[in-house]
């Protein structure tokens, strides 16, 4: 931080509305840049907090085809769900607007417009796939087919998710249409691009020379983008939904959707600021920070940046763009369309009033320098062993010996021992290292900082045992929870930009106004004669029960995602007519069926085959009771040599189909027949 800046638009990626937001969302960006404001205003910097949907876009469009809706409707209804559960979670968006609103629409046509009329697009017709059936162009998604790097077969025209490569839809080996399946055709079209190769130095020169200091995954990939050196990109498609192209001639023809989004970043500030938003995008003394993911990065660093340079107007680049890793769940890539994924309703839904514990929990475990992982068990240890036993127990502690040796009243503090100044001095060496960690965007660092006022404070208490001295010495008793309690104020400033409905109900028991990040580490903070409200619980445990329905959710989408994604075996190889006549196929009727003893599998079936009876041993125990079968008919093979199992000689085999689902079928005649017939 050489450069002082008089104030900090934070933007935040604008979620996709072709769906809910999902803890992988929260963890890479929103908790973060919720964090980073809610700091800055404590310390009195001035800031605004960005946030708003991207309702264009492919993705969109096939939800409503495939629910028989508008695109409008889909996203009405995500947008209203995902700014609803934002607000719940205390995310703090001083505006939370949508690309499809008017003043977007505006905004985003006159950039274009301005780029054409500066000469700043090429112009270029090409052969694009179009879908004859459908009657229209196939941009990004509209498209699938085999990767022509890693050779996954599900490719799609923007991306492989396989490699990560992105792709041109004409780059597709067998390309095949999403929306009726039939295999397109090339027809040309007419696009404008944005020639990126035109800006690559002056990229270079920005990020690889002026921003070393940002951080290495998002460096790193901004260098190989630039060294791989930049092609023309096109900004335009054939589709209906999106910004139409403010060109004549252009009919049909909409913007990319990487086009508008981060524009949207701008309409939402003239909305908000429609008087000042100039200050906050064109004034050299705003600082710009841009959260996202790292699937975002060259989009945010390369695309819209080259855009802002072809604008110009005094448009500012971001200073900083702390892009976050991804986050695993329970050890798997999370996933929309495998529905696995915590989603953040749900969460609000079944976890009332625990916010603060996903914020924490995402904050604890962000995934800023590499993928992580989060698993419900480390959810539930950390609320229950940090949250609840350091934090919720030290104040606690505090407020309840407060009511008990002075009545709810704060004492005033006697004469400081060396201890309690090491206290304080310590928690100034603390918050120190918290801002550095704030400012550097080290969100997980810095949790740990404000969670050790608390370790200290747990400490300073059970070295000092008030509960011992209380029978012979007040005046010390009274020192001792007079710093506690400031100890517990500092806690509630430096822990507000984690977890701000605790600070909020911590700050009220305490009577602390207004809270200001200079608080942090002051000795006179509560004040001496002030009443302190009756001790309410922070935190309280999570039980067993409530991990366990939602490890048993996930389980149901596994099992659930293994039938969608099963696929019959592949066809045996011929046999002769001749050998498969030989298998002697017969129906029986079961006289009795009983579990065998010690083998969790096995059913011993007595068999009515026509001819007398016969013992059959078959591994169905898991998928039948014995009393389900007895009276029905079987098929089974009659002519298969006797096998011992068990101990039991089993004379054949009784055939099943298995399924998808992994269960179990008994295959039976489809009207009664009689017990020896042969299957023909
Ligand atoms: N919708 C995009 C995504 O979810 C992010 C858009 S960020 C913006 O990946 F800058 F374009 F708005
Ligand atoms: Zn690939």
């Amino acid at each position: 931080m050489t450069k002082e800046f008089k104030r900090t638009l934070i933007t935040t990626a604008l979620p996709y509305t072709n769906g809910p937001v999902h803890i992988g969302h929260l963890a890479g960006v929103y908790v973060p840049a919720d964090i980073y404001a809610r700091y800055l205003r404590l310390a009195g910097r001035p800031v605004t907090l960005i946030g708003g949907s991207d309702e264009h876009g492919v993705p969109i469009t096939l939800k409503a085809k495939a629910e028989g809706v508008s695109p409008q409707d889909i996203v009405d209804r995500y947008h209203a769900l995902i700014k609803k559960s934002f607000e719940e979670l205390g995310i703090s968006f001083d505006i939370y607007s949508r690309t499809t609103s008017d003043i977007h629409h505006r905004t985003a046509s006159e950039f274009f417009r301005r780029l054409y009329d500066k000469g700043e697009f090429v112009e270029k017709t090409s052969m694009q796939l179009y879908d004859e059936e459908a009657g229209q162009f196939l941009a990004d998604r509209y498209v699938t087919g085999e990767c022509p790097h890693c050779h996954n077969g599900h490719a799609y025209g923007d991306q492989c998710e396989a490699c990560g490569t992105s792709l041109n839809a004409t780059d597709l080996i067998n390309p095949k249409s999403a929306i009726t399946g039939s295999v397109p055709v090339m027809r040309e079209t007419r696009h404008w691009y944005l020639p990126l190769d035109k800006w690559e130095p002056a990229l270079r020169h920005w990020i690889l020379d002026g921003h070393k200091e940002w951080k290495s995954n998002v460096y790193g990939q901004c260098k190989s983008w630039l060294d791989m050196g930049l092609q023309p990109r096109a900004v335009s498609r054939d589709l209906s939904w999106g910004v139409p192209v403010p060109v004549e001639g252009a009919e049909g023809k909409v913007l990319y959707v990487w086009f508008d989004a981060p524009i949207g970043y701008i309409s939402n500030t003239i909305e908000l600021l429609p008087d000042s938003w100039q200050t906050w995008w064109k004034d050299p003394e705003t600082r710009i920070i841009n959260f996202i993911g790292k699937d975002n990065i060259v989009f945010h660093c390369i695309v819209f940046p080259a855009m802002m340079m072809a604008y110009g107007d005094g448009f500012q680049l971001p200073d900083n763009v702390p892009a976050n890793e991804f986050l695993n769940l329970e050890g798997d890539k999370i996933s929309t369309s495998r529905n696995w994924a915590v989603w953040l309703h749900e969460y609000l839904a079944d976890f009332p009033g625990k916010q603060d514990v996903l914020r924490y929990v995402l904050t604890a475990n962000a995934p800023e320098t590499k993928d992580n992982d989060f698993t419900w068990r480390d959810f539930q240890a950390r609320n229950n062993s940090e949250l609840v036993a350091i934090l919720g127990n030290f104040v606690n502690r505090v407020l309840v010996l407060t009511h008990k040796y002075f009545g709810g009243t704060v004492p005033a503090a006697g004469e400081l021992q060396a201890m309690d100044n090491e206290i304080f001095d310590e928690v100034l060496r603390l918050r120190d290292a918290l801002t550095e960690n704030l400012e550097n965007f080290r969100f997980r660092e810095a949790v740990k900082d404000a969670m050790a006022i608390a370790r200290l404070g747990n400490k300073y208490l059970q070295d000092a045992e008030p509960w011992k001295i209380a029978k012979t010495d007040m005046t010390r008793v009274a020192t001792v929870m007079n710093v506690c309690l400031q100890l517990c104020a500092d806690i509630a400033v430096a822990c507000e930009p984690f977890m701000p409905f605790m600070s909020r109900k911590l700050s009220a028991m305490l009577g602390l106004g207004t809270l200001s990040w200079d608080m942090i580490g002051g000795r006179d903070t509560v004040k001496a004669g002030s009443t302190i409200e009756t001790p309410e619980l922070l935190f309280e445990k999570i039980e067993d029960d409530a991990i366990k329905a939602q490890t048993d959710r996930l389980e149901r989408i596994k099992e659930e995602n293994r039938i969608k994604s099963w696929q019959p075996e592949p066809q045996q190889p011929d046999v002769d007519f001749d050998t498969f006549m030989k298998a002697d196929l017969r129906v029986g009727t079961v006289l009795e069926c009983e579990r065998v003893p010690k083998a969790d599998k096995l059913l011993r079936f007595l068999i009515d085959d026509g001819i007398g009876r016969r013992t059959i041993v078959s591994g169905i125990a898991e998928h039948y009771a014995p009393e389900q079968l007895v009276g029905k008919q079987v098929v089974f093979i009659a002519n298969l040599p006797p096998r011992k199992l068990r101990g039991i000689e089993s004379q054949g085999m009784i055939l099943s189909a298995m399924n998808a689902d992994g269960s179990l079928k008994v295959i039976a005649p489809s009207e009664p027949s009689t017990p020896g017939a042969q299957v023909k």
